[in-house]
């Protein structure tokens, strides 16, 4: 069938919204109808190139945080069919491998392995080609840049039909990824001291994770200033400009202790940024990382002796060290008792063909999240 995508063919380009010609579902694989994507800051490295050589070689589609429904089964699919609602995880879930059996469905060894091909999982090849046959990658195995797409079901989390897919999408990396990063990662306590750097998709939901957990003082840090209000509408106590800033008030914000846990959510993280955040954290402070250094970069310089002396633990994190199929569907229910706000989540959406300027409006600072809207 044809379907619309956004392809990037290099480093530097513009998303291209073209027509594609997709086939249909082999052996585990769906056909997904995708109504809603979110556009996370892990697609803009594509474009600067700071994620060169962990995802899919180019040219590629784009998108990871979708949400849509399922048209098509191919042979062997057990868990879904035709008309199911579906988020995708933006890392495959097998439920067999060592890491899933163990919890970790976030670094599951089949997703992970077949994520640098960006092609199916079940054989190795391409579902999706441009009109003149040439094979597409996918990001992370999904590619939501697209009105259409088919992706293995390991990919895909079956949801409840009420829940608006417009806001189901988010689950599929931003919102779980920041909930995650606070909860599960940073294992914030009640009463604790939290830190977050950055204010996106990500950072938003670092906020709402560390107020569903009970943090007595949560401080974001975005030199944007509308971030800096909607951190406060999400559950923030204390808000400043900079990293430097927030360490000049931790008199006032942590009586001098320094944080219990830090979130790093800035759009690129990089080791002088996480070195300073490294002083934010008081003795067993837990700094967390979760924003996305770019591959190219060699080392970073993090104070030993303060590792040591005050015992702070460095500590990364993929996916909100989660497991998509208990949490997406958990989360979604906070939301639907009014617990978790996905609704300020979303600032502003557009249509695929408006891609290029919901990235602009990213760059610049407007959105918590775009959100690409196909009808
Ligand atoms: N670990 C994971 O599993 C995972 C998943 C998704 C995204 N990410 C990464 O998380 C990061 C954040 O993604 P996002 O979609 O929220 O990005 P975003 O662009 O929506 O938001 C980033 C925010 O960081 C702020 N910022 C920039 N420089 C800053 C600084 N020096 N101090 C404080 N704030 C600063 C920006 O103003 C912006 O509000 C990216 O690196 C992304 O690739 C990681
Ligand atoms: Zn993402
Ligand atoms: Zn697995």
């Amino acid at each position: 069938m044809q379907t619309k995508a956004a392809v990037l063919r290099d480093i530097g380009q513009e998303w291209s919204v073209e027509e594609i010609e997709l086939d249909p579902p082999k052996s585990g694989e769906v056909l997904v109808r995708i109504k809603a994507s979110g556009m996370c800051h892990s697609d803009e490295h594509l474009v600067t190139g700071d994620l060169a050589g962990a995802t899919s070689p180019m040219p590629l589609i784009g998108g990871h945080e979708g949400a849509g429904i399922v048209e098509e089964v191919g042979p062997n699919v057990v868990g879904l069919e035709p008309g199911d609602h579906v988020v995708f995880g933006f890392i495959p879930a097998c439920g067999r491998c060592p890491s899933c059996a163990s919890g970790h469905s976030n670094l599951c060894d089949i997703g992970g392995a077949a994520f640098p091909t960006g092609r199916q999982i079940s054989d190795g090849t391409a579902r999706h080609h441009t009109k003149d046959g040439e094979d597409l990658g996918l990001m992370c195995l999904l590619g939501t840049f697209a009105h259409h797409t088919v992706v293995h079901e390991s990919s895909c989390v079956k949801i409840d039909k009420d829940i608006p897919l417009d806001r189901a999408c988010l689950l599929g990396c931003g919102v779980v990824t920041g909930w995650g990063s606070a909860v599960y990662a940073a294992e914030v306590s009640p009463g604790d001291f939290v830190a977050v750097v950055g204010v996106g998709g990500i950072g938003a939901n670092a906020v709402q994770g560390a107020r569903l957990a009970g943090a007595r003082v949560i401080a974001a840090i975005d030199p944007v200033e509308f971030k800096r209000e909607k951190a406060m509408e999400l559950g923030a106590t204390h808000t400043y400009a900079s990293i430097a800033d927030a360490m000049a008030a931790l008199g006032d914000s942590t009586w001098g202790r320094g944080f219990d846990k830090v979130v790093m959510a800035m759009g690129v993280g990089n080791g002088d940024a996480l070195g300073e955040a490294f002083h934010l954290g008081g003795k067993r402070a837990k700094i967390v990382v979760t924003n996305i250094h770019p591959t190219a970069e060699p080392s970073m310089a993090i104070p030993g002796a303060f590792l040591t002396l005050f015992e702070k633990q460095l500590v990364g994190s993929l996916f909100g060290s989660a497991n998509i199929r208990k949490d997406i569907p958990q989360l979604l229910e906070l939301y639907t008792q009014g617990q978790l706000d996905l609704d300020t989540l979303v600032t502003k959406t557009y249509t695929l063909d408006e891609i290029n300027q919901g990235f602009e409006d990213m760059r610049s600072g407007n959105n918590i999240r775009g959100v690409l809207i196909y009808d």
